[in-house]
């Protein structure tokens, strides 16, 4: 166990989906996050004592908050004998796209570790992690957890085993937020349970262009297949400036726009930061963020 009284996590935000990988692809993309602090007391309780950034949306039920979960099933199961005071600082915006809920859940889970003397490894703070991500979106999916954790690129398998993949250098993100909140809930009910027999092969052909653009390290073969047939068609219609976007975006050579986990912040991938800055100085009023990507995960910020 650690003599720590206290730890702060910075968290990052993440893109899942990646337009090819839907439920099974993330990355990081640190231009924003949330931060933890957690708190040893001595009484066998968990407080959430501030949230600052949610407008007041978020619940400080521990049941019922990404943070709170995660840390609630960590301490039963390290059967300790004091609690702890969470202060959670929201620097992603509710609803965004850019994975906030998995943001709050990894930096909380890393905290309490650090309190807990690194008692779990990364695979049992992924699961922990996960509990998070559940209350926010009804499924138990990693593709924000574990970038937002790991940092870089990953694949998140559906046997639960993740892998962190490595992109070529010099590959620029270009995010951009428009004012509206999509729910991650919502946004999944939408979708349809069927697809088509040549959708699916389209699709499954962008994810191994991908794949081996990624295995031969060849940005162009990367960015030809970075395509969505079958998800970003149901969706778009929830962004109303998306197809604007997407024509301005093309005109930089950027990526076909992508949703950026279930929006409504899209994404485009560029070669160079310059073009990518370019295509944001034509987008007009929109939140944009340029970034080199994948970045690093979550950090420790203090400790003592
Ligand atoms: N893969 C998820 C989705 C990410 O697109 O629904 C959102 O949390």
């Amino acid at each position: 166990m650690s003599d720590l009284k206290f730890a702060q996590v910075f968290a990052p935000s993440t893109i899942a989906n990646i337009s090819v990988g839907f439920d099974l692809l993330g990355m990081s993309v640190p231009v924003i996050g949330d931060s933890i602090k957690v708190t040893k007391i001595k009484k066998n309780e968990i407080i959430i004592k501030s949230i600052h950034g949610d407008n007041g949306k978020l619940s400080k039920v521990i049941e019922e908050n990404t943070a709170g979960k995660p840390i609630q099933s960590m301490l039963f199961d390290a059967k300790v004998s004091w609690g702890v005071e969470i202060e959670i600082k929201k620097g992603i915006p509710l609803s965004s796209g850019l994975g906030g809920s998995a943001s709050s859940a990894v930096a909380a889970v890393v905290a309490m570790n650090r309190l807990l003397g690194d008692l779990y490894n990364k695979e049992q703070l992924l699961e922990y992690a996960l509990d998070g991500e559940e209350i926010a979106s009804g499924a138990r999916h990693a593709d924000n957890i574990a970038p937002a954790l790991y940092g870089g690129l990953v694949a998140c398998l559906h046997s639960g085993k993740v892998y962190p993949l490595s992109l070529p250098k010099e590959i620029f993100c270009l995010l951009v937020h428009p004012d509206i909140q999509i729910n991650t809930k919502e946004a999944r009910d939408i979708l349809k349970n069927e697809i088509s027999h040549a959708k699916w092969i389209e699709q499954s052909s962008c994810l191994l262009g991908f794949m081996t653009g990624i295995a031969l390290n060849n940005k162009d073969i990367i960015f030809n297949n970075l395509k969505d047939v079958i998800i970003t068609p149901q969706r778009k219609h929830l962004i109303a400036p998306f197809e604007n976007i997407a024509k301005i975006v093309e005109k930089y050579n950027g990526t076909d726009l992508g949703i950026s986990g279930a929006g409504p912040t899209m994404f485009s991938l560029f070669k160079s930061k310059e073009a990518a800055e370019q295509a944001a100085l034509n987008l007009g009023d929109y939140k944009t963020y340029v970034s080199e990507v994948p970045g690093a995960g979550a950090f420790v910020e203090k400790e003592g």
